[in-house]
């Protein structure tokens, strides 16, 4: 569909279909001063801004916006595998669901919040990663706070196994300046050397970074000094939780990253990863949802 023609389907207060300047298909969200902004491509949450604030999602300035490619920054949407394909290394990483268009199928006013839908099914993707029949959807809502929910219903006849990110990037101040809290106690897996440790109090950040949280339900906290806000982060449906910082040599060997743009975020991110991962029997449905907040503390 075209944007004109979204917008007439969809014709919703607060909501407006537009092309952006890499051409994109994109809805801009608004609530009372707040906006969000979601490409088709991916369902890929690209910017919030709550009222009075700069934006809480980072995005890189590398970034590819390209067919096939996954967008770099704001919040990609991984699934149905986290991290490498568990068994064929010639598949892309962090699944397919963030290099395919995404449709929408409802947008509107719910409780005071904006919302929109989109969805994925396998009709949408390439041959070569079609494995089975599913529905997933990502509802995006817009109010005080931002949700995403990614909901994933297995409409085939045999087991739906996958894991799966709403891999959150946050634009902050300074990396060296900002601590990460809601983990103390948690048992990690450090992805760098495949060791297991336990996390004793804040996280801070010196060098690159690539934890596995496990059992972790409860919501995590970047206190930003630089930016004088605290972004919470909560969830629903997740028992892992991922935090990345790719630090210089990483950024360097990433041609849609800048080399010194790993000072400017962090990964907080909501995951099925990991002993987390899930299986779905025919006709079960699970739903993956971050809900993002921001602070500030003039
Ligand atoms: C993180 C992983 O979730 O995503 C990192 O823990 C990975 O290992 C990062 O480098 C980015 O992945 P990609 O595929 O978007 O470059």
């Amino acid at each position: 569909m075209t944007v004109q023609e979204l917008n007439t389907e969809f014709d919703v207060p607060d909501i407006l279909f537009y092309n952006d300047s890499h051409g994109l298909v994109c809805a801009e969200l608004s609530n009372a001063g707040s906006k969000a902004v979601i490409a088709l491509h991916g369902a890929h949450l690209m910017s919030y801004v709550p009222k009075g604030q700069r934006d809480v999602l980072w995005m890189s300035g590398k970034s590819y916006f390209a067919a096939g490619k996954p967008i770099r920054g704001g919040i990609p949407v991984c699934w149905p595998w986290f991290g490498g394909h568990p068994s064929d290394p010639a598949m892309p990483s962090h699944g397919f669901a963030r290099l395919a268009e995404w449709e929408v199928i409802a947008a509107g006013k719910h409780e005071g919040a904006t919302f929109i839908e989109l969805v994925l099914t396998p009709g949408l993707i390439p041959e070569k990663f079609r494995n089975g029949d599913f529905l997933v959807k990502l509802r995006v809502e817009l109010g005080g706070k931002l949700s995403a929910a990614l909901i994933i219903d297995n409409t085939d006849v045999g087991e739906l196994a996958f894991s799966a990110a709403l891999h959150s990037y946050f634009n902050i101040s300074e990396i060296a300046d900002i601590a990460v809290s809601g983990l103390d106690g948690k048992t990690f897996i450090d992805t760098l050397d495949d060791t297991l440790h336990v996390q004793k109090g804040d996280i801070g950040f010196t060098a690159e970074t690539d934890l596995v949280y496990l059992d972790t339900e409860g919501a995590c906290i970047i206190d930003d000094p630089g930016f004088g806000r605290r972004i919470r982060i909560a969830k629903c449906g997740s028992r892992s939780t991922v935090v990345w910082n790719p630090w210089k040599a990483k950024s360097v060997r990433m041609p849609d990253f800048g080399d010194e743009e790993y000072h400017s975020m962090v990964c907080v991110e909501t995951t099925n990863a990991e002993t987390d991962a899930r299986i779905l029997a025919p006709g079960e449905s699970h739903t993956l949802q971050v809900i993002i907040e921001s602070e500030t503390q003039d």
